[in-house]
């Protein structure tokens, strides 16, 4: 594992999009794993800026992102499809065909419509392995150590499926819609833990002392269900750019720093 402690979220994204870009210019297609949050805001406005300054190119590059709720249409402003496009797609020069969020926005109540989303997972996972894989993952961690939408508990093999939110994720996330937790929708469609250990590369951010326990257990506790993020310790090329505050519980004193 791979550990680099940074000063503050705007260089822990500049700190991520050279790792990341550093290998798209070493590969001539290239499969991005995107997360939504305001963790990764600081990343995606760097490759926003190399695309404007220095000419990044997206035109060829897929995208497959990690999750979206069940229940809101794209067009809703909380939904991950709305996140994406405003926050990084509508600014760089990529191909609408070549992203993809998983679809959520579909009925969860009758068995039928059970069957019909794991279907949807399905041909998620199947579609990034029909492209051989996703080459870097974008992560973030939540504050009960989720990768995705994996809540504790979740099988370190899981593949993309449904996932009940947990009560601390909720209640996390109401902050995007204005602070009513009966409104942040209860169900999500995620990659699976499987899915995400599958990526040749990932790079996990965190930032803020909110983050500092879940860092702590990923990378210095057991590998366990309990932390999705400590599955990450059987990756063979798992990065984490996070910054003091989120370092502050760390107790080895062997991570890099800057
Ligand atoms: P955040 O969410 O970036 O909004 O803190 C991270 C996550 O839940 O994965």
């Amino acid at each position: 594992m791979r550990v680099i402690v940074v000063k503050d979220p705007k260089e822990m994204g500049k700190r991520a999009a050279q790792l990341i870009v550093e290998d798209m210019k070493a590969h001539a297609t290239y499969v991005l794993g995107l997360a939504t949050g305001s963790t990764p805001l600081p990343l995606y406005n760097e490759l926003i800026r190399l695309h404007k300054e220095e000419g990044l190119d997206f035109s060829t590059v897929i995208t497959f992102n990690l999750d979206e709720y069940v229940g809101l249409a794209p067009d809703h402003p909380e939904s991950y499809h709305y996140f994406m496009w405003e926050n990084l797609f509508k600014h760089i020069n990529i191909n609408p065909k070549l992203t993809h969020v998983p679809e959520g926005n579909i009925p969860y109540q009758t068995p039928e419509d059970i069957k019909k989303i794991q279907e949807v997972c399905d041909q998620y996972e199947q579609m990034i392995d029909d492209v051989g894989g996703i080459d870097y993952q974008v992560l973030g961690i939540g504050s009960n150590g989720h990768i995705g939408f994996n809540e504790p508990g979740s099988s370190l093999g899981s593949l993309t499926r449904i996932k009940t939110l947990s009560e601390n994720t909720r209640k996390d996330n109401a902050r995007f819609f204005d602070g009513n937790m009966d409104l942040v929708p209860q169900y999500a469609i995620t990659m699976g833990i499987g899915t995400i250990l599958k990526a040749r590369k990932v790079v996990l951010l965190a930032n803020g002392e909110g983050k500092a326990q879940a860092i702590k257990d990923a990378l210095e506790g057991q590998v366990t269900a309990m932390c999705p993020a400590s599955a990450l310790q059987m990756h063979r090329y798992a990065t984490f750019v996070i910054d003091e505050a989120a370092a502050s519980k760390l107790t080895l004193e062997t991570y890099e720093h800057g």
